[in-house]
């Protein structure tokens, strides 16, 4: 039996014509609020940043066996999580400035419209599941750096290095091509005095993985998972564990979420914007393109600009409806996303504000 499932019990009443209404009961004796659910079965899909098919097939799986949107999101990222090579998200992410890599993640649960979420936590290879046990297991929404560590320290997670050597070499060449004012010096013969190549392939490097998904009794939940910013401040945190900004779920209406640049997502909480905007009758894509224009028309500084005055970096968004629709746009294009209904894995390109 899933996680939830164990330690929830649900209590249905069925209502006139095909509604039910539904009450969690947590173990510290918390109800939560009561909420419609529609009748199954629905056709489960799950929507989401392209980084892999087969975390997408994972989701997917579970949804098919008639399983809650929140275990399947969280079990297809846990792939992404445990992949060494994926160099954004837990296992074999980058690391901040000082080379340790630390991780955000948080989770949304549509039912029982609750979350979890942890920031910055270090040497713990799956932040999403520790997200989700502060949900379940404490009367709290976040938790970050130490107190994190501790927390999913005390439900028995094993402390483990998260940098893989493929990591700390990209991060060595970012120190040693930061500057020309420093001791750190990239490889080099003894005679060269042009040493300093442009290192620029990591330097707005943000990838991320979100997962929104619908299941089989109508249900949605959401994920999203990060290594953050390549090479940040330590203690940096992004949008992705931030609760309306790098995510957002409303069990009535859709959910949604983003990777990309988190400080544009911060100062715009796009994901709950997205999720309202769908509530008003806008598709998930238009409403996901309402969000890049958003990010655009509000930024005002120059360094984030171009020669033509259009936002330099790049932030997409993925979003569901209860209705199963799906979208996502992103403020360039080349950007894709990952849905999948039924057959297999789909990559498409992202709507785009801006072309190349
Ligand atoms: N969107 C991921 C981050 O900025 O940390």
């Amino acid at each position: 039996m899933d996680p939830l499932s164990r330690r929830a019990f649900l209590k249905t009443t069925t209502l006139a014509g095909a509604s039910t209404l539904t009450s969690v009961i947590f173990p510290n004796g918390i109800t939560a609020q009561a909420m419609p659910q529609s009748s199954p079965v629905h056709k489960p899909i799950v929507v989401g940043s392209a980084n892999s098919a087969m975390a997408f097939e994972k989701v997917m799986e579970l949804l098919n066996q008639g399983k809650d949107a929140l275990d399947a999101v969280i079990a297809g990222v846990n792939i992404v999580e445990d992949d060494p090579k994926d160099t954004s998200v837990g296992y074999g992410g980058l690391p901040n400035e000082e080379g340790v890599v630390e991780l955000d993640a948080a989770v949304m649960h549509g039912p029982s419209y609750r979350a979890g979420a942890v920031a910055a936590i270090r040497n713990i290879k799956n932040p999403s599941k520790v997200a989700r046990l502060v949900m379940e297991r404490t009367d709290h929404v976040l938790l970050v750096g130490e107190g994190a560590l501790k927390f999913a320290k005390a439900h028995g997670f094993q402390e483990e290095n998260l940098l893989t050597d493929e990591a700390r070499e990209i991060w060595l060449k970012w120190k040693e091509n930061l500057s020309n004012q420093d001791n750190w010096l990239p490889p080099h013969s003894i005679d060269d005095t042009t040493i300093g190549e442009t290192f620029d392939a990591y330097l707005q490097h943000y990838g991320t993985i979100h997962c929104s998904a619908l299941d089989q009794n109508g249900n949605l939940s959401c994920v999203t998972t990060t290594s953050g910013r390549s090479f940040k401040i330590p203690g940096r945190v992004g949008d992705s564990p931030i609760i309306g900004a790098g995510l957002y779920c409303d069990n009535e209406v859709g959910s949604a979420g983003s990777t990309g640049r988190g400080e544009a997502n911060l100062l715009n909480c796009s994901s709950v914007m997205i999720v309202e905007w769908m509530r008003q009758g806008k598709s998930p894509e238009e409403a996901s393109m309402l969000a890049c224009k958003r990010i655009n028309e509000r930024c005002c500084e120059a360094r984030l600009k171009d020669e033509k005055g259009r936002f330099k970096q790049n932030v997409a968004f993925f979003a569901l409806t209860k209705r199963g629709e799906y979208g996502s746009a992103a403020i360039w294009n080349d950007t894709y996303y990952m849905v999948h209904d039924g057959s297999s894995p789909k990559k498409l390109e992202c709507a785009y504000l801006f072309k190349k």
